[in-house]
């Protein structure tokens, strides 16, 4: 399975402060927001990687991750001239993409919690369709909604619906087989003018190709679009490294327990970076060995 990491949009929801900086490079607590999708979808075992940006933005990125081969994963630059919707993502990523499976993740989507590495990885086993991910929120008028039948089956999504047919929210994650591109190029742009995201997951619905992983209260899902949602999601960061010692979404951690860079490589790595903390925690990971550390 491959990746896809969107990182594109005007991020107008947080102007001013995205007026001429990318919002997935916006500091989350002590991480620039893109690592956080990034190391999500490296923990689901996944290495090969396209990133997806504006034109202007796009070397940012590469200056910030390069090819990613200290991490031992590979990563490929593309541009989206205008945000023309996330299922552009998979037009875009057509020759990346090939005959796999691919997973995209939007950006500024954080997710964190328990079982999370085991939910993920079981859900990449998925044949053929499309998979995706809800969560129970207060304010489901904001995302894509799914609709249950009385069996508890998916019957439709909807977009931002005004009247909202439950509280389960689309997470920005999902998992398709290589089809993906042609149901993207099939669809027509919505009101707001974008190819839609659920117009996909709509499509495998009609085939009886989509299944959901449904999160419940173990795990958290955070939405870093507002300066509200930045700023929480920020102090819940900081909470859980600070309370249990640990760093959510470092690349250099999750390559090095996924085996993807040896112990010798880690240690390199170190003297690259600038913060002690950062590096004294890496330094120290291969002489912890306490249970809940993994
Ligand atoms: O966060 C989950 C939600 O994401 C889903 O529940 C919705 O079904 C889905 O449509 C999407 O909703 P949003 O309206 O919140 O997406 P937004 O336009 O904010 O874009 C999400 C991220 O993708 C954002 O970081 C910017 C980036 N983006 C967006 C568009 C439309 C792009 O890179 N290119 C684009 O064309």
């Amino acid at each position: 399975m491959k990746g896809i990491i969107l990182a594109g949009g005007r991020g107008t929801r947080l102007d001013p402060v995205t007026r001429a900086i990318s919002k997935h490079l916006l500091p989350v607590y002590d991480k620039p927001m893109v690592y956080y999708p990034l190391t999500t979808l490296m923990l689901a075992g996944i290495r090969e990687f396209l990133l997806i940006s504006t034109p202007s933005h796009l070397p940012l990125y590469r200056d910030l991750l390069g090819d990613g081969r200290d991490w031992g994963i590979d990563i490929e630059y593309a541009e989206q001239s205008k945000p023309r919707g996330l299922a552009e993502a998979f037009i875009i990523g057509e020759e990346f993409i090939g005959s796999d499976s691919v997973a995209l993740i939007l950006g500024d989507n954080v997710l964190y919690g328990n079982q999370l590495v085991e939910r993920l990885r079981s859900a990449r086993n998925f044949e053929s369709g499309g998979h995706i991910f809800s969560y129970r929120v207060d304010d489901p008028e904001n995302y894509g909604v799914i609709e249950f039948d009385d069996d508890g089956d998916i019957e439709n999504i909807v977009e931002k619906p005004e009247n909202p047919p439950s509280n389960d929210a689309v997470i920005g994650l999902y998992f398709y087989d290589d089809d993906v591109v042609d149901i993207a190029k099939s669809l027509e742009p919505s009101g707001r003018g974008e190819l839609e995201i659920t117009g996909v997951n709509n499509a495998y619905l009609d085939r009886g190709a989509l299944t959901v992983t449904r999160f419940g209260r173990g795990m958290a899902w955070l939405d870093m679009g507002t300066p509200e949602g930045l700023q929480q999601a920020s102090n819940f960061i900081a909470t859980v490294e600070k309370r249990q010692g640990v760093k959510i979404a470092a690349p250099e951690e999750v390559a090095w327990r996924s085996g993807w860079i040896d112990t010798d490589e880690l240690m390199k790595l170190t003297e690259d970076l600038h913060r002690e903390d950062y590096i004294a925690y890496l330094q120290r990971l291969p002489d912890v060995s306490e249970p809940g550390l993994d």
